[in-house]
């Protein structure tokens, strides 16, 4: 009772405005979830779909989400459509054109990536937005990766709705995560799992904040934590995120140029594409091999013989072979040479 009652909410609203000022939008836009696929859950939830309405999604978007759009449009009766952005790719013209080419008259809402996950590029949001709210088309902006890898201002992007993870980049506890909703659009969103906010409205919230604060009697502490994750983070260096961000994007990009060197491969997107993720390709002796589990069976041995963790992905008809690399406080160069020289054993 304590926790959970008489000191929950108390205990929440310095965070919320924390995580507000990191991600440029004020306090009263934002609500927490457990994770970006529960924020667009609520989003594909609250949606009045029709049947022949069609929303609209990229060939990089993350499974659990696409998932999500088609549950949407199984039950409306809308019609999923799947924009191709090839990869590699040489400009982020590319995936506007893509995105702004499969829109119709019919388009309702777009779902586009702020950075991919298999693919880890950083799509042109700002762009994407103008476009295709100019066309009348509501964005939902599946920003898992952003907050802490890219600078982010929500207000001036100005999509219907954005969510977001704290437990990637912002190194919060698993379970701490963000959803941002345009005020035009709070009135309609409803949380995906709807408990007393309802009708318990209370003062100084908005109904849109009742209902998602309390998702029935759960632990809040990863949201609790958030805020303190933000600001312990923001002072590790003298330039706060500003300079973390920026030293985990230079590290990313070097890493993949000594990964690249090493393994004889060359970029596959321009470097102004990248935030703190770069998607490699394997070897060629690594493609053409099935998939034996739910796990690659050479990122298996990669782990047990050399202690690294990078993931696998298969990408693309014909399908190739990837693995995905990450930059963040803790990592150094030498790490990615190690990795060279791993996956040159392998
Ligand atoms: C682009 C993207 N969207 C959504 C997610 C889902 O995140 P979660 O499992 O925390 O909901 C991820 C996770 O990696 C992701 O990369």
């Amino acid at each position: 009772m304590q926790f959970l009652w008489r000191r929950y909410e108390e205990r929440l609203e310095p965070v919320r405005r924390q995580v507000a000022e990191f991600v440029g939008a004020r306090p009263r836009d934002i609500v927490f979830v457990t994770n970006a696929t529960t924020g667009v859950n609520a989003v594909l939830g609250s949606l009045k779909l029709r049947a022949g309405d069609e929303i609209l999604t990229t060939s990089h978007d993350y499974n659990a989400c696409r998932n999500v759009l088609v549950e949407a449009a199984r039950r409306t009766g809308a019609r999923l459509v799947v924009a191709q952005v090839p990869f590699p790719l040489g400009s982020s013209d590319v995936v506007v054109e893509a995105v702004i080419g499969a829109v119709t008259q019919r388009t309702r809402l777009a779902m586009v990536d702020h950075v991919t996950s298999s693919t880890g590029l950083v799509f042109p949001v700002a762009q994407l937005v103008r476009e295709l709210e100019g066309r009348g088309v509501d964005t939902l902006v599946d920003g898992a990766h952003a907050p802490g890898m890219v600078p982010l201002n929500l207000a001036r992007l100005g999509a219907a709705y954005y969510t977001a993870n704290l437990h990637k980049w912002a190194c919060a506890p698993k379970g701490a995560a963000m959803l941002w909703v345009r005020e035009d659009k709070q009135k309609d969103l409803q949380p995906a799992v709807i408990s007393h906010g309802n009708n318990t409205p209370r003062a100084g919230y908005s109904a849109f904040q009742d209902r998602f604060d309390w998702a029935g009697t759960f632990d809040p502490t990863a949201w609790l934590c958030a805020g303190e994750a933000i600001r312990w983070l923001g002072r590790l260096l003298p330039g706060g995120w500003r300079e973390l961000r920026e030293r985990n994007h230079r590290l990313a990009v070097q890493a993949g140029r000594v990964l690249g060197e090493a393994l004889g491969m060359g970029a596959l997107c321009p470097e102004s594409m990248l935030g703190a993720m770069v998607t490699l390709p394997l070897p060629e002796r690594f493609q053409g091999v099935p998939r034996a589990g739910r796990i690659d069976s050479e990122q298996e041995r990669l782990y047990d013989r050399f202690r690294v963790e990078v993931p696998f992905f298969r990408i693309g008809r014909p399908e190739r072979r990837y693995f995905r690399i990450s930059a963040h406080i803790h990592n150094s160069l030498s790490e990615y040479e190690y990795l060279a020289k791993a996956l040159c054993r392998l």
